[in-house]
């Protein structure tokens, strides 16, 4: 093919043309469950917020474990607006959380993980991860009191697990303890590795979905109407996006991200000391379980057990793979109950106590 010829076969898919055609022909079912299609619209709007957000902070931010807190308080009190953004791109990574909690809980239930999306399914387990990174690596960045314990605590469980643990450790802390070089791998992490791994990721999440189509529960499969995507379904998006900015903005406005106290390693950790609120289920599990289960370790045992449930997420779409199998389809259905109940009873007796 020459240069020209390729030249002519990208013009014609990426024309304007071809992209208001794409979008003519995009149509979205209406049924009795179509609010669920708006979650991932979501959680994907509030990742630009977070990008755009990020690299304003960027401006000011100085990753070291000498100005890293300074700089933060710069942004609260001297730059014009910084409280606003500070506060926006933490309350934002917290709602995105929350909306890709509920994108992934309803996908579940409505089973859109049926062929041929089964590798739809794969990336957003991955992008569920490379989430949950960008929130854990992000907390540490002020370098304050909290942050330091938090992630000392968090490191230090990771390297709880048999063999791989520790080496796990002290990779993420570069060295056996919580210094300025984690500061430095959790910047790098937060600021340049998960967001090309996101990148790729939601692009070709995205991409799937627009290949092929939303997926209709099959009770609805001989009953839904559709909407046009564009400009029906896209201006209803538009809506829940203003929403959220008005969330943002009120959530930012009154409750402005605290900063808290400079780490200090030689200070004692803070008394009650707890992770984000998307970890707490986990931390609560940990802490309840009793030090030696049938002679085994029950620190260890508990991480054993998060871990293989986080690796049964990946194979969910090689084990139900259509609707006949009535018996599979209860079981995971109350599987699926039975983690939300936990995940929800436990972060918030993670709260109370
Ligand atoms: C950054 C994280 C994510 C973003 C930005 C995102 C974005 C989206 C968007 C825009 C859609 C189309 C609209 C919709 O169905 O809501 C979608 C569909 C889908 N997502 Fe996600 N998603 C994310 C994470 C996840 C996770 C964690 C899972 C499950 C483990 C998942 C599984 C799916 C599936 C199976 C579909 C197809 C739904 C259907 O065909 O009806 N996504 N996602």
């Amino acid at each position: 093919m020459k240069t020209e010829d390729i030249k002519q076969w990208i013009d014609e898919r990426l024309s304007i043309s071809t992209l208001a055609a794409m979008a003519q022909k995009k149509e979205v079912p209406v049924h009795r469950h179509s609010i669920w299609y708006y979650f991932g619209g979501m959680t994907l709007f509030l990742f630009t917020v977070q990008v755009a957000t990020g690299i304003l902070l960027l401006l000011y931010y100085r990753p070291s474990s000498d100005n890293a807190f300074e700089s933060v308080q710069f942004i609260m009190t001297e730059v014009k607006f910084g409280w606003l953004i500070r506060s926006i791109h933490s309350w934002s990574a917290n709602l995105m959380i929350a909306t890709l909690f509920i994108h992934m809980f309803s996908v579940f239930f409505l089973r859109a993980y049926y062929p041929p999306r089964e590798v739809t399914w794969l990336s957003g387990v991955f992008l569920l991860f490379i989430v949950v990174c960008f929130g854990f690596s992000g907390y540490l960045l002020p370098w304050n009191k909290l942050a330091f314990f938090a992630t000392k605590v968090g490191t230090e469980i990771a390297g709880v697990v048999p063999i791989v643990g520790r080496p796990i450790m002290r990779f993420l802390r570069g060295g056996d303890d919580v210094t300025g070089a984690t500061l430095t791998r959790f910047y790098g992490f937060h600021i340049s590795v998960l967001p090309a791994a996101a990148t790729a990721f939601i692009a070709v999440h995205v991409l799937l979905v627009q290949l092929h189509g939303m997926h209709v529960p099959a009770k609805y499969e001989h009953t839904y109407r559709k909407m046009k995507f564009f400009p029906n379904f896209i201006l209803r998006d538009l809506i829940g996006w203003i929403l959220a900015i008005g969330v943002l903005a009120v959530l930012a406005a009154l409750f402005p991200w605290e900063l808290g106290e400079k780490a200090d390693a030689f200070a004692p950790a803070p008394a009650g000391i707890k992770p984000e609120w998307y970890f707490l289920f986990m931390f609560q599990t940990l802490k309840l379980i009793p030090a030696k289960v049938l002679g085994l370790d029950g620190e260890v045992l508990g991480i054993m057990a998060f871990n293989v449930v986080a690796m049964l997420l990946f194979i969910v779409p090689f084990v139900d793979r259509s609707p006949e199998n009535r018996r599979r389809r209860m079981i995971l259905n109350v599987a699926g109950v039975l983690a939300l109940v936990y995940i929800v009873g436990m972060t918030i007796y993670g709260y109370v106590t």
